[in-house]
């Protein structure tokens, strides 16, 4: 069945609402476990982008008020959600193994509920096919009425058959939703949504709608309350943080928020992504430098060298461009660390502008990449382009840029070899509970002994050896 939008509410109101659902759920819930003795259980799945991630520590936030506990076997769970990403194709291909997979599952536990959530859940032709394939899916719903949930689980419970709620486009921010954070140190914060540029291989505008961002009062408020409950680093997420608070109605740049960030007491560190090489300022250069919170290191995106390519992907800047940008924040910041996202295979990707790409790795020197093999996304410009590079040629390609990135990546990781930097300690190794992981500043993850009183703070540690991706080090 379609359900109806409860659009009329202002924020506050459906927040109220969704409350009274979690609520009506949780009696239940109470109920089941008072005749059965066994509490109901739920499994949650993030995949993709660190938004995904976030959006659901507040699924599971309200879960958990539910009275579900959380397990990490789907095979016992009452309540299975994935919060789907679509962004590549393989992305999509294992939601629909995993759908394949629960047929059997809801075959020998029919009480058992499967939601879909995300952006793979924004595109008509997915819909299409979860109608005609997958019947066993209980709840489907998009990027903009996460909140609902608690009340798509009672429609469907009571309609008994699947619920489907899609809507087109962004409505209300609801404010405080409940939520579990993966990590009681470190916390991600929701700064905007959407985003407006295009790239011309991206369904990301398609799928979380128009920028908005949220109010810089809400989000100081919302990072106070982290700090006070324990909290050193914020990350600050958005597609586009660099184009922050241009479209409020007291227009705010993101460098004048940042500063306002920083003078939160208590906060020790500041990070946020992604930014767009376009709209990074001087302002916002002159910002970090001055922040002593923000930590050095910026993600930086700039997905082909040659600006050819750029051009074809929308990107609005040149491979010039984007290395005086990198030259100016270098400059500005000697010890800042960089890392980017490089897209290998672009249509009309010629050997030449695969080089650009190369020369752009050598001359920034990136401590981390995430490196991807173009994947068409039907509905995009770049779907439709012309000369679309064969696989073979895409996978030696991407070969020959990891044999040039990571020698580069151990070289930047070498440089902090001796020294003995700050590390916000996370967690104990999985493997070794004597282990403890942190990141630096940097972002570089670190492993040294000691024990589990150690983690939630700051603590110096020097740098003793090299693994590339992350550094062993000894506590000082
Ligand atoms: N194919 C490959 N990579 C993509 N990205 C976005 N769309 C595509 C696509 N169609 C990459 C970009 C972006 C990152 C989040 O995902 O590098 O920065
Ligand atoms: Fe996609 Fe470009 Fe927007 Fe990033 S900036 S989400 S790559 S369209």
């Amino acid at each position: 069945m379609e359900q109806k939008r409860t659009t009329a509410l202002p924020p506050e109101a459906e927040l109220e609402r969704q409350m009274e659902f979690i609520q009506q759920i949780r009696k239940e819930n109470e109920a089941y476990t008072a005749k059965t003795g066994r509490q109901k259980k739920f499994y949650s799945l993030a995949m993709g982008c660190q938004m995904n991630a976030h959006d659901s520590e507040k699924l599971e936030g309200m879960l958990d008020e539910m009275g579900y506990v959380r397990t990490d076997e789907e095979t016992d769970a009452d309540f299975i959600i994935y919060n789907t990403c679509c962004v590549r194709e393989n992305a999509e291909l294992k939601v629909y193994g995993k759908l394949g997979w629960l047929k059997h599952y809801k075959k020998e536990n029919p009480d058992a509920v499967v939601a879909l959530c995300g952006c793979m859940m924004q595109q008509d032709s997915v819909l299409q096919t979860i109608r005609q394939k997958y019947r066993h899916v209980d709840l489907v719903f998009g990027t903009f009425n996460l909140y609902k949930l608690p009340e798509l689980m009672k429609t469907r419970e009571e309609s008994k058959s699947t619920v489907f709620d899609i809507w087109q486009e962004h409505q209300e921010v609801v404010e405080d939703l409940p939520s579990i954070r993966h990590f009681p140190y470190k916390a991600s914060v929701n700064i905007m949504f959407g985003c407006n540029n295009f790239c011309s291989y991206c369904i990301v505008p398609y799928v979380r709608g128009r920028e908005r961002s949220r109010n810089p009062e809400d989000i100081l408020e919302e990072i106070k309350k982290l700090v006070a409950d324990g909290v050193k680093e914020v990350m600050l997420l958005g597609q586009n943080v660099n184009s922050y608070g241009k479209t409020l109605e007291n227009p705010i740049t993101f460098a004048q928020f940042l500063r306002q960030v920083n003078e939160i007491e208590g906060l020790e560190r500041i990070r946020f992504m992604t930014s767009h090489p376009k709209d990074m300022s001087d302002e916002l250069i002159a910002a970090m430098k001055d922040c002593d919170k923000v930590c050095k290191n910026l993600h930086l995106p700039f997905q082909s060298g040659s600006s050819e390519i750029l051009k074809k992907m929308n990107r609005h800047y040149t491979k010039e461009g984007y290395l005086e940008l990198v030259r100016k924040v270098k400059e500005a910041m000697p010890d800042i660390t960089l890392s980017t996202d490089i897209i290998v295979g672009f249509p009309g990707e010629t050997e030449e502008d695969f080089l650009e790409t190369l020369d752009v790795i050598r001359q920034v020197r990136y401590c981390t990449a995430f490196t991807f093999i173009y994947s068409k996304r039907t509905g995009t410009p770049a779907a439709t382009m012309e000369n679309q590079v064969p696989e073979d040629v895409v996978k030696e390609r991407f070969g020959r840029m990891l044999d040039v990135l990571n020698p580069i990546v151990h070289e930047v990781t070498q440089e902090q070899v001796g020294k003995v930097l700050p590390v916000l300690v996370e967690e104990c190794s999985k493997q070794d509970a004597g282990i403890l992981t942190g990141r630096t500043e940097q972002n570089t993850l670190v492993h040294f002994a000691g024990d589990a009183t150690l983690i939630g703070q700051i603590v110096p540690v020097k740098i003793t050896e090299n693994k590339t991706f992350y550094v062993i080090g000894e506590r000082m």
